[in-house]
């Protein structure tokens, strides 16, 4: 049926290039590899503990002693960095969250431990109050409940010196104060902490998908009703998001960071276009979770499903992703 046209086949026929996988491969633009993937691990105080949570398949609360085997296989595998979470003990949690400034903390140690072991496996720790504070909000409150901005980024501050000189080699601050990326650098300098990398949780919604999350580090139950909106981003917003990664890499990011992932790819792809700075995507628990629960009962293909998630933020422009899935990719892409 080409009777108006000069031809009478289809000028191009993109079908060529998809008949068989050897082109199909050729002629691929965006691949995962093993290097694209930050793996997220909760970590527990004590020993042999090994607490599955619930809302995530397959994702656990690890002591110390049980991480180290999960650290070694990661360093097989080629998972280039471990970000680390922890689940505090609720008598160390405070209004004020100062369990976070001890330099003997969970984390410090657990950073020092993997470091020691396992000097090539990148160590990230997240620097935000959450699980420090009696209220699980990410900073200290005024009398009306308000979180305050400028008192928080000085506690911040002093976390993420705590985590510096643990070792770490990467400190993400996740709490979305103002100011905290230019604090946190300059406190860095000043100590000699001149290699810590700052990763910028940048453009960080206030999102429903955080909720397995709080199940994993315990905030759940203290949050209650409460939101994180009066600092977190609005959903509705995507201009406001490229002015938070400008401040953030003026202030001294490294890398910047757009969160949660799947929903929100166009906001990767407008910070990719506008800063071409390294930018990373969180898949966050409430994705893992949706897709988890589809897999669980037979309604997506697991494996497909979680290949094609991942490749998605590749295509959108991401240089690599934080994955609860990252060491079933990086198995799957051994096969
Ligand atoms: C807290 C923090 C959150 C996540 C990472 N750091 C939750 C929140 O802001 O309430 C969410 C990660 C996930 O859902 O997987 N500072």
């Amino acid at each position: 049926m080409h009777l108006s046209s000069p031809t009478p086949f289809p000028v191009s026929r993109p079908r060529r290039l998809r008949r068989d996988s050897f082109t199909r491969n050729l002629v691929r633009e965006h691949r995962v590899t093993v290097h694209d993937l930050i793996y997220p691990v909760f970590v527990h105080e004590g020993q042999r503990i090994h607490q599955a949570v619930p809302s995530m398949p397959g994702v656990d609360r690890l002591s110390l002693d049980l991480l180290l085997p999960v650290a070694e296989d990661c360093v097989q595998l080629g998972i280039p960095v471990l970000a680390l979470f922890p689940a505090i003990d609720p008598a160390l949690k405070t209004p004020d969250g100062k369990e976070a400034l001890n330099p003997d903390g969970l984390i410090p140690r657990v950073v020092r431990a993997l470091k020691q072991e396992f000097p090539d496996l990148g160590v990230m720790t997240d620097v935000a109050l959450d699980p420090y504070t009696s209220h699980g909000q990410d900073g200290v409150l005024d009398e009306t409940g308000y979180i305050l901005n400028d008192a928080t980024v000085a506690i911040l501050t002093g976390q993420a010196l705590a985590h510096a000189a643990a070792g770490v080699d990467i400190v993400a601050p996740s709490d979305m104060m103002d100011g905290r990326i230019g604090a946190v650098r300059q406190a860095l300098e000043a100590q000699g902490h001149v290699h810590t990398r700052i990763m910028a949780y940048s453009a960080k919604y206030a999102s429903a998908f955080y909720g397995p999350f709080r199940d994993a580090v315990g905030t759940r139950g203290a949050l209650g009703k409460a939101d994180k909106n009066v600092y977190q981003m609005d959903p509705g917003n995507t201009d406001e998001a490229l002015r938070e990664v400008a401040l953030d890499i003026a202030e001294g990011a490294d890398m910047v960071m757009v969160k949660p992932g799947m929903p929100y790819l166009d906001i990767v792809r407008r910070v990719k276009d506008e800063f071409h700075v390294p930018t990373f995507a969180y898949q966050v628990s409430g994705e893992y979770a949706m897709i988890k629960a589809a897999a669980a009962h037979g309604w997506l293909d697991h494996d497909a499903v979680m290949m094609e998630s991942l490749l998605a933020f590749k295509r959108a422009g991401a240089d690599g992703v934080l994955t609860y899935f990252a060491r079933d990719v990086a198995r799957w892409l051994q096969k």
